[in-house]
């Protein structure tokens, strides 16, 4: 208690941290070639170095034996066969491959990489990699004062971490969210570095609890983890899109959600009853606002048991969802891990006769408190229990459920630590280990329960998992929101960092709760974060018990009326933001994106907070402060189209842009263009057009692509789907589209495209595939099958 007041920094209590001494790996004994890598013996343990893939060096370092060089399940990745050479001198060793190249120097043991151009991306001078006698595993790297780290996950703060020190140990933070709190409910120990325009990243695959500092020293920054291997993997860039391709290929990317997964969300703790949701979807039909899914929170349970459902408030949940199917609507329910202690309850039994459960290694049962009072976990970290798991999901799939909502997975507990006791024994799939080693796997390996759960239970359907805690790889199974924030103007500022700093740590699908969670909102915050959320990733209105609720309407018709704008902007969007999640499969880019992820040359985007790019090619420069209608935006080269107004604005410079409440400043790059479809109450609606909007420039050639598929099944998977290539080519007298090959077999509703073309010079005509095209109002239709 007394620590929330100023005793915290009584005079008496200053720190007397005798640091344990660091013990250097030292100096190189002998190297020796094996099947699985370079084997270096150092005076004080031995290290791995194997050479994942071309680009992608990984390092393994144990103090007392030969690594195991045991994976956690983040690394998807098998190593590749890689053609490399190694060449010993007196001083040092040399090992390359096609692009990169590790030198070792031996005495002591220190480690340079360089990129294919000969640029070092790390490199080790006074310290290098050592531990601890508490066990504790350390690696220094030299930092330049003008290193920018973009990364680690859901962290709070500026979007450059520069002068940050973070933790990674998976917490239940309700209360406060600040520029302090750290850390949060997931763990990516994962960070990109650009210096100079260049990137490089390194990943720390260790799921003790870690720490990265890059505040405590001017030139060095360092990683370490409580126990474990020192285990990481260098991406040697060059670019900062190249190290998420890279870090993706090792920790996997996302599968293209479920349409209906990325329009607009409604949740509450808790809409408690069967009426009370039947009312609320009927009020989004009413007033005509767009909305594919409602959240069913803890309140729908009997007692918090998960697998069941209050059978007072929610007498025939069956109907219920299939009802609002036919409307257009998905229910998702919450599904915590906590299992009631309740020797009456079938999945408590099932749990204890089978063995699921978290214990101790002498075998007592592990029980904490939560939701519904004290409760059992199961042992996500043993396939067994997984599979179990996952089975029961059956549950939900046969109610007509498609979606899950993963929660309390950190795990959280009502106690003094937040969390399961560290001592706990997991079985971890054949390899004991305790709690305080495995403790940020279990969000990410009950997300992968989950998820294979739907999978097989949904006959060939998409499945969707929401999840508040993850570890690296989180992506492969679900999306992330933010957690508990509040209805704070500076929780909206906060959040755009946040999501973008996700997505630069292989995580696309993210957003925070619109409107904010815990708090009273109200009209004119709901009403911004609504803009914003139209364009984050993940679409979701939630609100706390006990707070008021904020459905669009709650605050009168002004604000109800901009908020139903920006909602139904969201579906006009949907083909743009559906294609960038295509990309985001393929490739491991974000949809949201920060600036300097297309800019690296451009100092000015390096700590860009308060704006955001979707895809490549448009800016959200949104109003996150109340009563204010003018903010300066920043636009990067190019020429940039005011998205609502027309108006041109130069790049490489900020503006002064106003924006009433209904304006949310949104600009698409000159010489690009974007896709839309006409706004529907669902995604269960059928799309029957697709626009594809031109913004003429007088220069420049811009490529990219239409993509759609059925939306719901994995036939994308055997080429059901459709990707259309389109190039768009400007000139001062004429604009040129082509549209290339297309790939695949899906057929959309729509036979045709319309092309709207903005901008247009006087004397620029309009090309298509070489033909010139006389344009009705600016638009010209082309056939597509
Ligand atoms: C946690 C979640 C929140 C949820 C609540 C009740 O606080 O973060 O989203 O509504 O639990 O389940």
């Amino acid at each position: 208690m007394l620590e929330d007041t100023s005793f915290a920094i009584h005079p008496g209590k200053k720190a007397n941290i005798a640091e344990t001494p660091y013990h250097d790996i030292g100096n190189v004994k002998n190297v020796t070639e094996t099947r699985r890598g370079y084997q270096v013996e150092c005076e004080h343990g031995y290290v791995t170095v194997q050479l994942y893939r071309d680009d992608i060096i990984r390092i393994t370092m144990n103090s007392v034996e030969i690594p195991s060089c045991d994976s956690t399940p983040a690394v998807y990745a098998q190593k590749q066969e890689v053609n490399s050479s190694i060449n010993e001198e007196e001083e040092h060793i040399t090992i390359t491959s096609s692009a990169l190249k590790a030198v070792v120097h031996k005495s002591p043991f220190r480690l340079s990489i360089l990129d294919a151009d000969g640029q070092e991306v790390v490199s080790e001078q006074d310290r290098g990699m050592g531990y601890h006698e508490t066990g504790e595993v350390i690696c220094y790297k030299q930092m330049n004062q003008q290193d920018r780290f973009y990364g680690f996950g859901e962290k709070s703060g500026f979007l450059d971490k520069h002068g940050e020190r973070y933790t990674m140990w998976n917490t239940d933070v309700y209360a406060p969210h600040n520029q302090e709190t750290d850390p949060l409910y997931q763990s990516i120990p994962y960070f990109m570095t650009l210096r100079n325009g260049r990137a490089h990243g390194i990943f720390f695959d260790n799921s003790y609890k870690s720490t990265f500092d890059m505040k405590s020293e001017p030139d060095y920054y360092s990683f370490k983890a409580e126990g474990g291997e020192l285990d990481y993997y260098v991406f040697v860039g060059p670019t900062p899109k190249k190290v998420l391709e890279q870090y993706t290929h090792i920790t996997g990317r996302m599968t293209i959600p479920p349409k209906w997964a990325i329009g607009y969300h409604q949740s509450r703790y808790s809409y408690e009853s069967e009426k009370e949701v039947r009312e609320i979807a009927k009020t989004f039909l009413d007033k005509d606002i767009p909305l594919d899914v409602i959240y069913l929170d803890i309140h729908y349970m009997d007692e918090y048991r998960v697998f069941t459902f209050n059978k007072d408030q929610f007498p025939n949940p069956k109907q219920m969802i299939s009802d609002l199917k036919d409307i257009g609507i998905r229910v998702v329910p919450i599904v915590d891990p906590g299992v009631k202690k309740d020797p009456e309850y079938k999945t408590y039994q099932e749990g204890i006769r089978e063995d699921h459960f978290c214990k101790y290694i002498e075998g007592d049962l592990y029980t904490g408190e939560v939701w519904p009072g004290e409760s059992a976990f199961p042992d996500f970290t043993d396939e067994p229990t997984r599979k179990w798991w996952a089975n029961k999901h059956k549950y939900y799939a046969d109610l007509g459920i498609e979606g899950i909502w993963n929660d309390m997975n950190e795990p959280a507990v009502f106690n003094e630590t937040k969390t399961m006791d560290t001592t706990v024994m997991h079985k971890n799939d054949g390899k004991p280990a305790t709690h305080r080693a495995l403790h940020n796997l279990y969000g990410l390996q009950m997300g992968k329960a989950t998820f294979e759960g739907m999978k097989q239970h949904l006959n060939g359907k998409r499945s969707f998992l929401l999840t508040r805690a993850g570890f690296a790889g989180v992506q492969r199974y679900a999306s992330v929101w933010t957690g508990d924030n509040r209805s704070f103007w500076e929780h909206l500022q906060m959040s755009l960092p946040m999501c973008m700093n996700l997505g630069i740590s292989g995580v696309p699908f993210t957003g925070p709760d619109v409107g904010g969670f815990a708090h009273d909102t109200n009209g004119e915050l709901l009403t911004r974060w609504t803009q914003v959320g139209a364009f984050t990733p993940y679409f979701r209105n939630h609100s706390a018990i006990g707070t008021l609720y904020q459905e669009p309407w709650q605050f009168g018709e002004e604000y109800e009326a901009i908020i139903k704008k920006y909602i139904q902007l969201r579906y006009q969007w949907l083909p743009q933001h559906y294609m960038l999640f295509q990309n985001a499969h393929e490739t491991g880019l974000p949809v949201m994106r920060p600036l300097f992820l297309e800019y690296p040359e451009d100092k000015k985007t390096y700590n860009l907070n308060d704006q955001f790019m979707i895809g490549d090619n448009v800016v959200i420069a949104p109003i996150m402060q109340p009563d204010v209608t003018d903010r300066a935006v920043y636009l990067p080269k190019g020429n940039w189209i005011d998205y609502f107004t027309g108006e041109q604005y130069e790049g490489s410079s900020s503006h002064l842009i106003h924006a009433e409440l209904d304006t949310l400043p949104i600009f698409v790059k000159q010489g690009t263009f974007i896709t839309h479809s006409p706004s529907r109450q669902s995604t269960m609606v059928e799309q029957e057009e697709l626009y594809v909007h031109v913004y003429a420039g007088q220069e420049g050639t811009y490529e990219s692509y239409v993509y759609e598929d059925d939306g719901e099944t994995y036939q994308y998977e055997q080429s059901n789907s459709l990707k259309l290539p389109i190039q768009v080519e400007c000139h001062p007298t004429r604009v040129d589209v082509s549209i290339g090959e297309k790939e695949g077999t899906f057929k959309p509703a729509y036979a045709s495209l319309s092309f709207r073309f903005h901008g247009l010079k006087n004397q620029q005509e309009v090309y298509m595939n070489g033909e010139r095209k006389e344009l009705q109002h600016s638009e010209v239709e082309l056939e597509l099958f």
